[in-house]
């Protein structure tokens, strides 16, 4: 294990009726507050009129940012700065899926800077101060409502960058598995495959004696691969909901990664093709995860084995590691065709055409890869095997 301190600073208000907390927890920042949401998810659930109610009931003064992308883009982050400043906003209360979260955390900096948060993702600059935010999420993911990252797209230079910050962390986020049930099957399995996700992100990591680490991302995956099949049968099924939110939340807030420092080339690679093709970050990481996988299986064969085993259930007599290993990944690329995840880039309709320009993206900040160092070829050839 690597030397650790471990600082959340989220308070997690987790489980049903959990809604109600908002009169304790906005009275604690101030009054004017700024209601960031989507395309109108919530307004369809039935959640922005709970969610206004109790804000009207104590007082508070709301202004609204509707219309967060998925995918949020830098316009409409310095469109909710804008209003903080102008209106002397002293909380940002976002309602919805990671991308509302993550455009949330942008404006929440971004209102205390002077410059623009871009610099932010570019490394131009780091953030100082920002102001609280509290979150209600409405979607199993990103794990944005426990973490201090957010993934922010240009539309103008093309680029997807994802920054963190420590004043980036929500103050209180509101997880009720109630709120999740609308989410349509699709949205659903993108969210479990970027859950998944996460969870590779740290099991791919080169530091040493972490048996308790490595045993809980295992838990993890095994309890997403046995409840997906169920909730994408039943999706309203709030047992099924709560699960999944759990995990979601504890796949990317810290605690299973402590002592370690997890790979993260997936992402970046998933975070070029998203800059350019604008696909959902859950399909993107189906299609390419499996592939990374078979790239760099060779720099610590024991793991992948280890994966293959202990959560796919691979039977490894008579068997050479590699064949374990190559059959745990298969056994993935199984699982996630099975709840419906693409496995293609021409399942989005992506060809060759623009693989260099996503390369160039993925290695802006040079080789990259904690468990295994990528180049600019090793990209190219990973999204070469995913055409
Ligand atoms: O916009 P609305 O109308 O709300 O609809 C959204 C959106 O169309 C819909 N949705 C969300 N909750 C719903 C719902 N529809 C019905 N019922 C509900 N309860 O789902 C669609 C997708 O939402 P989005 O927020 O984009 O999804 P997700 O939570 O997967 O967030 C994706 C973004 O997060 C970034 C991704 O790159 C992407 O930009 N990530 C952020 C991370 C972080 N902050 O730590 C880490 C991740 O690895 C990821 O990169
Ligand atoms: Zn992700």
């Amino acid at each position: 294990m690597d030397r650790f301190q471990f600082h959340n600073p989220t308070k997690l208000i987790f489980g049903k009726d959990q809604l109600q907390a908002l009169k304790q927890e906005v009275p604690r920042y101030g009054s004017k507050v700024l209601l960031v949401y989507g395309g109108g998810s919530i307004k369809r659930s039935g959640l922005y009129d709970k969610v206004t109610a109790i804000l009207k009931e104590i007082g508070a003064e709301v202004t609204e940012l509707s219309g967060v992308e998925p995918n949020p883009r830098l316009s409409t982050v310095h469109r909710g700065v804008e209003l903080c400043k102008t209106k002397g906003i002293e909380l940002v209360l976002a309602v919805g899926g990671g991308s509302v979260l993550d455009c949330s955390k942008a404006i929440a900096v971004g209102a205390k800077y002077d410059g623009d948060m871009w610099d932010f993702a570019e490394r131009k600059a780091a953030p100082k101060d920002a102001l609280p935010l509290g979150t209600v999420l409405t979607m199993a993911a990103t794990g944005s409502e426990m973490n201090g990252n957010s993934v922010i797209s240009n539309e103008v230079t093309k680029e997807k960058l994802g920054w963190g910050s420590k004043f980036a962390y929500p103050a209180f986020s509101i997880l009720e598995p109630e709120n999740t049930v609308s989410l349509p099957k699709d949205q659903t399995v993108y969210g479990m495959v970027d859950i998944m996700s996460h969870v590779f992100e740290h099991y791919f990591h080169k530091d040493t004696n972490t048996l308790v680490q490595d045993g809980f991302c295992e838990a993890v995956l095994r309890t997403v691969i046995e409840t997906a099949p169920k909730l994408i049968e039943d999706l309203e099924n709030t047992e099924y909901r709560e699960t999944i939110l759990y995990c979601g939340t504890m796949a990317l807030n810290g605690v299973l990664n402590m002592g370690l420092s997890g790979d993260w080339a997936t992402h970046n690679i998933e975070h070029a093709v998203s800059a350019v093709y604008d696909i959902p970050h859950g399909g993107g990481l189906a299609i390419l995860f499996p592939n990374w996988m078979k790239h760099v299986m060779h720099h610590d064969i024991a793991r992948f084995k280890r994966l293959a085993i202990n959560v796919f259930n691979v039977n490894p007599e008579g068997k050479s590691d590699q064949a374990i290993a190559e059959e745990g990944i298969g056994a993935l690329r199984a699982f996630w065709n099975s709840i419906g995840a693409p496995s293609r880039l021409a399942d989005y309709e992506i060809d060759a055409s623009n693989l260099e320009i996503m390369a160039d993206k993925a290695v802006r900040f040079g080789s990259f890869g904690n468990f295994a160092l990528l180049n600019k070829q090793d990209v190219m050839e990973i999204y070469q095997s995913s055409l």
